[in-house]
């Protein structure tokens, strides 16, 4: 573990887990536990529970659990030292330097040179477009209407007509050949001898991350040719399927509502055009890490996509990645095939504003645009369009939204309210079934996972858990169990290791808090075995046999662990040894 114990604990308890968890979704209070909808699957009935008083989450649907640094992690796609210094940051908790292996801090080191290259880079381009050789550039620039000021904040750039200039740049200021193959400007000749650069004769547009760092670069060609826009590769510092163009200036709009373009032109334009929340997938489909990234600062989206068909398509596809995601979405176009950039370069930003004005809830483009398919003259177009608006419907969780659509579906067919909605529960069963099945198949891989290998019986499990539930409840039950039992006695690698560690804390913080447990193990899969510990706890009530449970879940872990030395003994005393084992099991006595 990088960072003290007590400092991740102290920055556990500073964050309080409902709290955390309320930021991403709303939450219902039942006692000392909350219900909400699990961020994790999708549901339209809660299952997911928030335990105040044990600080940890647990979905009954999908088996998702953990404490608050779990949380975090699953829900921003964080690791654990993410995890960390943000909740950290929250609670105002200064960090100490962590530990780092050798090899991290050499990826760090690495990744800061990566940095400071394409700063140069930026810079490099920069440069060269306010020179004689950017004359061309900077013509192409003012035919499409770009204004020096805002090319300055975008930092645009021009990549020279030349093999290396950028290679001669960059390998004088000392960096070595490795380190500018890796940034993905420079390029290897196919010789195998000499080195060029990737981006040559196109005008710049470097790509920053959301801390405003320069992280790769598009290129557009000048004149005709192919392809029109060149992009970084993959690389330590950049991915297209994460990066999105224009985020660290929508970013510092503080708007929570983001519009969301195709191109590098269009979010410029836009920019320009004083629309400054504005962002764009790059060339690339719009998927799950660009919505996770989006929706950390952003809740509401304007889809804006071009009006051809790619971009009607990109659009429709776009629209279940945002709202799974808990995005609420509209969606807009421009008239007659025109791009966003076009279109306010022809028509002013005013004009504009008012296509944002008339953006629809996405059902109503999802609609519209089924809608084209049919002839609803035809009583057999008006079935099948019926049919597929109900299927639309159908995914709807708002029972509001629900009705409001099914009456513009109804008016717009002439088929009446009662049939669609028929065909909409219909529908909505079939949903929940087949989620049934799914979350069951979830659950069993879940369990898998965990290494809880199916030979392994249930009670095996069951008998680990009560056993881990009861010694960290009672210290005296501890004490007498670790006098009875070994870590080995726990067959499953996460137990025994619990079992340590509860011995841990109860020698060094006299108590165990089950999220402090659960800090104790940094991967995910691991804490929702030891949440699982607690997720499911037995009643004490009167009539519980404390005593009875306790021996009855110690035999069934011995006589396994018996069982598995019987099979795997080789030699007379060894089996003699399982005897002697079985004997004592036979005369064992626990006193509570
Ligand atoms: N794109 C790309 N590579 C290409 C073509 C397009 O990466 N060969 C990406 C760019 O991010 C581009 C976006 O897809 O901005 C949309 O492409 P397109 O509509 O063809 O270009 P425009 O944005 O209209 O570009 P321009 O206005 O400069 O012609
Ligand atoms: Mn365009």
């Amino acid at each position: 573990m990088r960072y003290p114990r007590e400092l991740l604990e102290e920055i556990r308890m500073q964050n309080d887990i409902v709290d955390i968890v309320s930021q991403y979704v709303p939450l219902k209070q039942k006692g000392s536990s909350y219900f909400g909808l699990c961020p994790f699957h999708h549901e339209k009935t809660p299952s997911f529970s928030v335990n105040s008083e044990k600080q940890f989450y647990y979905c009954f649907g999908c088996g998702a659990s953990g404490n608050v640094y779990g949380f975090l992690m699953e829900m921003e796609n964080m690791d654990f030292v993410e995890a960390v210094k943000e909740l950290a940051s929250r609670a105002h908790i200064t960090l100490p330097e962590p530990e780092r292996s050798a090899q991290v801090m050499a990826a760090e080191r690495q990744k800061a040179r990566l940095l400071e290259i394409h700063k140069k880079a930026g810079r490099f381009y920069y440069d060269v477009l306010q020179s004689q050789q950017g004359e061309n550039a900077r013509a192409y620039m003012q035919k499409r209407g770009m204004q020096p000021n805002a090319a300055r904040k975008f930092g645009i750039g021009y990549a020279p007509d030349s093999r290396h200039a950028l290679y001669d740049f960059l390998t004088q200021s000392g960096y070595s050949v490795e380190d500018l193959r890796l940034s993905g400007l420079i390029l290897a000749d196919k010789s195998g001898e000499g080195y060029h650069d990737r981006f040559r004769n196109r005008l710049m547009f470097p790509i920053f991350d959301a801390q405003a760092r320069v992280v790769g670069f598009g290129g557009r060609i000048l004149d005709k040719g192919e392809p029109k826009y060149l992009n970084s590769p993959e690389t330590p510092l950049f991915s297209k399927s994460r990066n999105l163009y224009g985020l660290h200036l929508a970013k510092a709009s503080k708007r929570k509502e983001f519009i969301l373009v195709e191109g590098y032109m269009d979010m410029f334009s836009l920019y320009q055009a004083g629309f400054h929340n504005v962002v764009a997938s790059l060339g690339t489909a719009f998927n799950q890490e660009h919505a996770r990234t989006l929706k950390k600062y952003a809740s509401d989206v304007i889809l804006l996509y071009d009006s051809d068909e790619a971009g009607t398509n990109a659009a429709l596809r776009a629209i279940p990645v945002l709202v799974e995601n808990g995005i609420r979405v509209r969606v807009t176009q421009v008239p007659d095939g025109k791009d966003p950039d076009e279109y306010i370069r022809q028509n002013g930003a005013q004009a504009f504003a008012r296509l944002l004005v008339d953006a629809v809830h996405y059902i109503s483009f999802q609609i519209a645009c089924i809608r084209k398919q049919y002839d609803l003259r035809i009583p057999e177009h008006k079935v099948r369009f019926a049919t597929q608006a109900a299927e639309i419907l159908a995914k709807l969780d708002s029972e509001i939204e629900r009705n409001v659509y099914t009456t513009e579906v109804s008016r717009m067919t002439g088929v009446e309210e009662s049939a669609l909605q028929n065909e909409i529960q219909k529908r909505m069963r079939q949903a929940d079934e087949s989620f049934a099945q799914e979350a069951q198949r979830r659950r069993i891989q879940r369990q898998r996972q965990y290494g809880e290998v199916e030979k392994e019986e249930a009670g095996v499990i069951d008998a680990q858990k009560s056993l881990l539930y009861f010694s960290a409840s009672h210290q005296h039950i501890y004490e007498i169990l670790q006098n009875i039992l070994t870590p080995e006695d726990f067959p499953t690698k996460a137990y025994a290791d619990a079992f340590t560690a509860i011995g841990t804390l109860w020698a060094e913080a006299g108590n165990v808090f089950p999220a402090e447990l659960i800090s104790f193990f940094e991967d995910a899969q691991t804490q929702r075995q030891i949440t699982a510990i607690f997720a499911a706890q037995p009643l004490e009530d009167a009539e519980f046999d404390l005593q009875k449970a306790i021996k009855e879940a110690v035999t069934i872990l011995k006589r396994n662990r018996i069982a598995q030395e019987m099979a795997q003994a080789q030699t007379a005393e060894q089996i003699q040894a399982c005897l002697e084992e079985k004997r004592k099991l036979e005369a064992l006595h626990i006193t509570i």
